[in-house]
């Protein structure tokens, strides 16, 4: 009976087909074809199309545009990132990887909406309620009171989530994860792109005609590849990432996009026993952390309009297999490749037959041009075993896009960077305004090399 309401639509080309196939007719890729309920169409629309009613445009300062109403969470790092609070009637999408903290996060919001005498709604398909109270437990006692006084429902059915929200009408609700959620009008398994589109889109509705704002946490693997939540990124309001290594302590929050504010910011968490603080001054933190060993420096990154100081280790050891290894942390392996590839011909460093390990410290992510200068000074420091900075003073500072000609080109916010690394003490970071090429400007970070390991650096 559902089958005439579906059709099979390719992940990647977009071509949709009343039948499954293995292959998309459309663009000749492999299982892309994935069921989609059938968008809606009244009789008869397709044959008088561009004959409808005409609407009335309205010039765009007769649009009222009252300021959007927010609802503050309570997590102040949360709340800055979503432009002031969440939006009623939003849907917002939090990513990550499992294990990161996103199920502790949404708590810690719906605890704290609850406490502030909000009506909240936790909606889980992952854990049962016993494992959400166990969570609670920790919470409520630690960063977020209320956390007990969540209603929860465990539930994967997509029909029974909406009659629930419909039912108890939250002004804030967390549906976990939307990779469980399943209607049972596709045949799909959940998880799979149709069932997920599927879930948001009538979440969606739903949180518009009903005023709840929504949030759905979504896995996304390492790679982001997963294809669950980036195939909602377009239709959501508000996608939040949340990275760090689940291992480490600190967790970065970002916004990708935000229909209703800015995305440029970031606010990094800690995670202890009682749940995620909010790191106020990271930069602080990753100084004092910094270790000042050969192959550490600090980078003066930009986190959208906040500048952040970062810690970068490199590590340089003779390789034993071919080619060597090339392990990167927190930054892209091709910027690494390319920042190689320039320290090689261009300044005299080479590491052909060294395995090189690349780390930004404390599971910082850093995706900027901005990041080449300090991860090639970091190299070439752990290649030459010479510390950056002398013993008792403060550890290098850089920052600057590495061309792959060996010029140093300039980067956006450069007198923030450069107040931020002085508002902690560093001292002039090395950057393209002090050195026109990368051999310059390992020359002029060189001062506290030692004599010996000049051949290596000039
Ligand atoms: P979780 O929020 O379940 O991650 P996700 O939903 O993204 O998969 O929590 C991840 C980890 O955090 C888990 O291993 C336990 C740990 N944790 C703490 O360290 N402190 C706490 O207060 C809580 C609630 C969890
Ligand atoms: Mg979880």
């Amino acid at each position: 009976m559902a089958r005439g309401s579906t059709v099979f639509v390719c992940s990647q080309c977009g071509h949709s087909s009343p039948k499954w196939h293995g292959q998309c007719p459309g663009c000749e890729e492999w299982n892309t074809l994935a069921e989609e309920r059938a968008p809606a169409r009244e009789k008869g629309k397709t044959a008088s199309r561009g004959a409808g009613a005409a609407g009335e445009p309205t010039r765009l300062r007769d649009v009222s545009a009252d300021r959007t109403p927010r609802m503050p969470t309570g997590i102040a790092g949360l709340d800055r990132l979503l432009g002031g609070g969440v939006v009623p009637g939003s849907l917002v999408l939090v990513g990550g990887s499992p294990g990161i903290g996103k199920s502790t996060l949404t708590t810690m919001a719906l605890g704290l909406a609850e406490a502030a005498g909000r009506r909240t709604l936790y909606v889980s398909g992952e854990e049962s309620a016993a494992q959400i109270r166990l969570r609670a437990e920790r919470l409520e006692a630690g960063s977020a009171p209320g956390s007990l006084s969540v209603p929860v429902i465990a539930e994967t059915d997509l029909g029974a989530i909406l009659a629930t929200i419909e039912a108890e009408r939250p002004e804030l609700c967390v549906v976990d994860s939307v990779q469980t959620i399943g209607s049972g009008e596709l045949t799909g398994a959940p998880g799979t792109v149709g069932q997920v589109r599927e879930a948001a889109s009538r979440l969606m509705e739903l949180a518009k005609r009903t005023g709840t704002a929504i949030v759905l946490v979504g896995h996304v693997t390492k790679e982001g590849s997963l294809a669950g939540p980036r195939v909602l990124e377009h239709l959501v309001d508000c996608v939040l990432q949340f990275d760090g290594e689940r291992e480490r302590t600190y967790r970065t929050l970002r916004a990708l996009k935000n229909r209703f504010g800015a995305t440029s910011d970031v606010a990094v968490f800690e995670m202890d026993d009682s749940g995620l603080t909010e790191v106020v001054d990271a930069s602080a933190r990753f100084v004092e952390e910094a270790t000042r060993a050969p192959g550490s420096v600090i980078l003066a990154a930009m986190e959208g309009s906040r500048p952040l100081l970062v810690e970068v280790q490199a590590l340089v050891s003779p390789s034993e297999v071919v080619p060597p290894r090339r392990v990167v942390n927190g930054i892209d392996r091709n910027r690494l490749a390319l920042v190689l590839a320039v320290l090689a011909r261009h300044a005299g460093v080479s590491t052909s037959s060294s395995d090189v390990f690349v780390n930004v410290v404390g599971g910082v992510r850093i995706d900027e041009p901005g990041a080449d200068l300090a991860i090639a000074l970091a190299v070439a420091g752990a290649a030459s075993d010479a510390p950056l900075a002398e013993a008792g003073r403060a550890p290098l500072c850089a920052f600057g896009e590495v061309g792959l000609n060996g010029e140093l080109r300039s980067v956006a916010h450069h007198d923030r960077r450069a107040a931020e690394a002085a508002r902690f003490g560093l001292g002039e970071p090395v950057s393209p305004s002090g050195a026109a090429t990368l051999r310059e400007a390992l020359r002029g970070a060189r001062t506290s090399f030692p004599e010996d390991s000049e051949r290596q650096i000039a």
